[in-house]
């Protein structure tokens, strides 16, 4: 594609390609799948295990737990800390509903903190304004593959006593300080949703952990609760991870951090073509590895007037005429009243930068 770009030649550039992706994996993927079929260990059972132990080495985690979503990794979380009715969680406000939904689900308040213009994440100084005696945890999201900054936030966490959960979904991969994000806090959460840089083949999702209390307690409550079986010693509910979606993502964990590099590859591409123009390319911490989840450009304001950004993406004209990007309306959790996430949400462009393509 950057050939194309350079020479001036016309492509079509979807905004994601998973068939691109599987017909290079189809080889390894069908036979770890029939494998799974053939044992009809389907839900849980040895295929899980397996990724389990890998997933937990890649994310240098002493502990991995699948589960059945990105969501459930958080709502699991939650419940094991002991999060519920009338507490507060701070989080921000600019990720994927779940984020939220989750606190409210288990009876908690979410209380938002907003973003640092440049990465998108929680600001940390806004934090402490926000802890009352209700406040329990932290959910700060590494939104769109970069981490939040974990030092003040586990500082602040540390001060009053609160747990921190990363929503780690888009983030797989990624790192701060040569630390892999899901190791800076109590439990890590992670998605395998297809779209994400590890996707399954339908959903799935993880926990990552270094307490081992934590990681035993996950592994009932993703299971009703029970331990030994049909023994229920709390509620729990079916957040169990399928030996099929396992078995595809042990593949695709072997790819990862290829697809990623080579996102960040195509991402240094996007910095260079936004570079004289007044678009602002996603702006990486360097203590940071983004693994680009997806490449979210800031436009100035005035062009939010023109129907052209309105109707369609500026990114194809900047990028190729044909890319496919797509406008962000749906991630508005609350509206400030002149903030950045509202105004990011409305006219936010994203485009995924591929690591397969
Ligand atoms: C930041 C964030 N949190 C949570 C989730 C929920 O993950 P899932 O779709 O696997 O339930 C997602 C997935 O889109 C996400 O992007």
């Amino acid at each position: 594609m950057q050939d194309a770009i350079r020479t001036g030649v016309s492509m079509q550039v979807p905004l994601l390609d998973l068939k691109a992706q599987y017909a290079t994996i189809k080889e390894q993927v069908m036979p770890a799948i029939s494998k799974v079929c053939e044992s009809q260990a389907l839900a849980l059972g040895p295929a899980v295990a397996d990724f389990e132990e890998k997933i937990a080495t890649y994310c240098q985690s002493k502990y991995a737990v699948g589960v059945s979503s990105g969501t459930d990794a958080l709502l699991v979380s939650l419940m094991a800390l002991g999060i519920g009715e009338g507490d507060e969680v701070i989080t921000t406000p600019f990720t994927f509903f779940s984020t939220a939904g989750c606190v409210v689900r288990v009876g908690a308040k979410p209380v938002f903190v907003d973003v640092e213009p440049d990465s998108y994440n929680i600001n940390p100084s806004g934090i402490e304004e926000k802890v009352t005696e209700k406040t329990k945890a932290i959910i700060p999201v590494h939104l769109f593959g970069q981490a939040a900054q974990m030092k003040p936030i586990n500082e602040i966490a540390q001060r009053h006593n609160l747990a921190v959960i990363e929503d780690a979904a888009q983030a797989i991969g990624a790192s701060q300080d040569g630390i892999k994000c899901g190791n800076f806090s109590h439990c890590g959460c992670f998605s395998f949703y297809p779209t994400k840089n590890l996707g399954a083949f339908g959903d799935g999702g993880l926990v990552t952990t270094n307490k081992e209390t934590l990681a035993q307690k996950l592994k009932i409550l993703r299971d009703h609760g029970q331990s030994p079986r049909y023994f229920y010693g709390m509620i729990g509910g079916n957040f169990r991870l399928d030996g099929i979606q396992a078995a595809v993502l042990s593949v695709k964990l072997g790819y990862l951090d290829s697809w990623n590099e080579k996102r960040r590859q195509n991402a240094a591409f996007y910095d260079e073509v936004f570079s004289d123009t007044p678009v602002q390319s996603p702006k990486i911490d360097q203590n940071n590895v983004s693994i680009y989840h997806q490449y979210a450009v800031t436009v100035p304001d005035f062009w939010r007037k023109t129907r052209l950004v309105r109707r369609y993406s500026i990114l194809c004209r900047c990028i190729c005429r044909n890319a496919s990007a797509s406008l962000a309306t749906d991630l508005v959790i609350y509206r400030l009243p002149n903030g950045f996430a509202m105004k990011f949400s409305r006219y936010r462009f994203i485009r995924n930068c591929h690591g397969n393509r």
